[in-house]
């Protein structure tokens, strides 16, 4: 019995510190709310092709997104550009055709380029292969509520500079809240107005971490929509099923309860 009451302090122990600890380590991510949240939840166009602007205008400088083929911009639940806008966005990239054994302008079925930082992370899958959200205790629950946090995350890491920098062994590092470890080697990226839109949307720095993080969100998983329907469909047709499997059951076992009834 002491034995057992002893293992079970342990384990409570144990717990504690090493969510101590995880706390320690990760940055503070805010809980941004984005329109593809829940069971229902979808990519709101209009957002995607503003986060698209943002990549293009601000973040392909150094980062790229080497796993998005172009011509996905034109697919239904992304961006949706039209064909002709997705063709003339290509073209103001250039790709390397060995073909020729030369540079040419991209063309739709081409992927964006790879970085052109080589300390900047391509981003096409970022937003998967981040985590936002771990406790409570290091044991994952967060997740299960407010999902992954994948763009929370990236959304964060943009909005969350203090302003404070410190130069070690030649390299510059901003103080951010959401990055691990405090310090991350990226200037703050955005500013109030960087990107104007053209429907007026607007620029502030919340709201532009914001909608580059949706469409990074994206490119990481360009068909969760298309997975929740199903998710949903699947869903309505084991409810179905269900409520006929029970009625049947009701009628085969019919005569058998009323016999037995009768019986007694
Ligand atoms: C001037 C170059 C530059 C620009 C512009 C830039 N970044 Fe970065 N970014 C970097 C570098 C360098 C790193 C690596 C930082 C590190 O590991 O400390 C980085 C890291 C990141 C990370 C990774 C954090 C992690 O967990 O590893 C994300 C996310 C990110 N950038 C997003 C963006 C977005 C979104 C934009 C556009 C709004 C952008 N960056 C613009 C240079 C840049």
């Amino acid at each position: 019995m002491i034995r057992k009451l002893a293992l079970t302090a342990f384990m409570a122990l144990a717990l504690t510190a090493g969510g101590a600890q995880a706390a320690g380590e990760e940055g503070h991510v805010v809980d941004f709310e984005f329109p593809f949240e829940g069971p229902f939840g979808r990519y709101d166009r209009n957002q995607l092709q503003r986060g698209l602007q943002i990549y293009t205008e601000v973040c392909a400088a150094c980062h790229g997104l080497q796993h998005v083929p172009f011509r996905t911009l034109g697919d239904e639940g992304g961006p949706a550009l039209p064909e002709d806008q997705v063709r003339a966005y290509a073209a103001n990239f250039e790709v390397f055709d060995p073909e020729i054994d030369d540079f040419r302008p991209a063309a739709a079925p081409d992927h964006f380029p790879g970085s052109g930082l080589e300390t900047a992370p391509d981003l096409s899958l970022m937003a998967k292969a981040r985590s936002g959200f771990h406790g409570p205790y290091g044991l994952g629950i967060n997740q299960l509520l407010r999902g992954i946090g994948g763009p929370e995350y990236i959304a964060s890491i943009l909005y969350t500079y203090t302003g404070e920098e410190r130069e070690e062994a030649g390299t510059v590092f901003y103080e951010n809240l959401a990055f691990p470890g405090g310090w991350i080697a990226m200037a703050p990226p955005l500013y109030d107005g960087a990107v104007e839109f053209a429907d007026g949307s607007p620029n502030d720095v919340r709201s532009l971490s914001k909608d580059v993080s949706a469409f990074l969100m994206w490119t990481a998983e360009p068909k969760m929509m298309a997975r929740k329907q199903a998710g949903l469909t699947g869903v309505i047709f084991l409810t179905v099923l269900t409520v006929l499997l029970y009625l049947t059951n009701k009628r085969l076992w019919m005569k058998v309860k009323y016999d037995t009834r009768r019986e007694h």
